[in-house]
This record gives C-alpha cells, structure tokens and sequence, in this order.
C-alpha cells in the first residue's frame, strides 16, 4: 500500500459522525496525561489529522471526539455563550494568554482569538484541564463553561480558567473549517 493510501485510510478510519455523539459529555474523573500533548512532531500530526462532522450538532451543545488519544471537545455555542465570553476583561483573566495553537501563543485570550472561524460561534479545545489532566464536564462550574471535578477547576464559556487550581485556559489544538460542516483537527 502507497503512503497516499494509508493515509487516507487512516482518515476514513477516524472519520466521526455528530448524529450519535451530539451532546456528549465525557464524564468522571478520567486522567489523561498531559505530556507532550500540544506538542507532536509534524510526522505525527499529519498521520493524525482527522475529520469531524459536525452538521448535527445544534447551538448550546457539544460533541466529544478522541485525537491523539484524548478528548477534544467541540461545541456549537449559543448568542448568550458568546456574549458572556466577550463581556470579560483579559486582564482579569488568571492566564491572559490565547492558548491556540492555530495563531500566535502570546496573543491575548480575548474570545476571538479562542473561536475557530469568524463568527466565534464554534469553540474547539483539549478536553483536559490544566491542573492534573482530568476531563472537565462540559455545561457546568460558576461561569457556565466546564467544570473539572477533581480539585474545583471552572472554566468560563470560552474554555479559559477563571477560579480554582488549574493555571491555564484549556488549549485549543491545530484545527480548520474543511466545509461548512467539517472540522479537521491536526
Ligand atoms: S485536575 Fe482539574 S482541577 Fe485538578
């Protein structure tokens, strides 16, 4: 088999549908480690490259898919999300830092700069919290975001930390509109 052709396969092999997983929440206190997950070669990410349909997943939901071994979630937010996410200050924030690896990692965590595509209506990010890796329940926590259970971590409605232990806002890894309905992520 050509390199072309297990690429590809792979590819198919990854592809996720939204129909059944809209609104999944991956739940508990699962550990995920947390080395050098931002930070593979690019051998790796071009072999781990998938693509996610998200056509069914509707405002205010989220959908969960795995890559490179750990959750990512993907969610379609609501006005009110995206508002409550623009109504803070940076500079209140505790990480004031974007933590996108798709532009500049010094840029500021302005919701802008965390959306992907220009209408800031879909947010996708390493479902791992940044203090011990757990994965934080989706729709939950002081700022309407997610929470993680462990140790009391709240993220706010655009993925960044605002109270608890966690040092960082939950990274956003390399990811792209293909279509209208297709994210690929890598
Ligand atoms: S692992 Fe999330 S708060 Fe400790």
């Amino acid at each position: 088999m050509s390199h072309a052709e297990e690429h590809g396969g792979t590819r198919r092999d990854f592809l996720y549908y939204a129909t059944a997983g809209a609104g999944t929440v991956v739940a508990g206190a699962a550990v995920w480690p947390l080395v050098n997950q931002m930070n593979p070669t690019a051998d790796v990410q071009a072999l781990a490259s998938i693509r996610v349909d998200v056509s069914n997943v509707e405002p205010g939901s989220q959908l969960t898919v795995q890559w490179l071994g750990k959750p990512v979630f993907i969610r379609r937010r609501t006005e009110e999300e995206i508002a409550e996410a623009n109504a803070v200050d940076v500079e209140d924030l505790p990480d004031p830092l974007a933590r996108n690896a798709n532009i500049d990692g010094t840029a500021p965590a302005i919701d802008a700069n965390r959306a992907l595509g220009e209408t800031e209506e879909w947010l996708v990010m390493m479902g791992v919290c940044t203090h011990l890796g757990c994965v934080p329940l989706g729709d939950a926590g002081d700022f309407h975001g997610w929470f993680c259970p462990c140790h009391g971590s709240h993220y706010d409605t655009a993925g960044r930390i605002r109270r608890g232990p966690a040092p960082e806002n939950l990274p956003v890894p390399l990811a792209r509109f293909d279509d209208e309905t297709t994210i690929v992520l890598g």
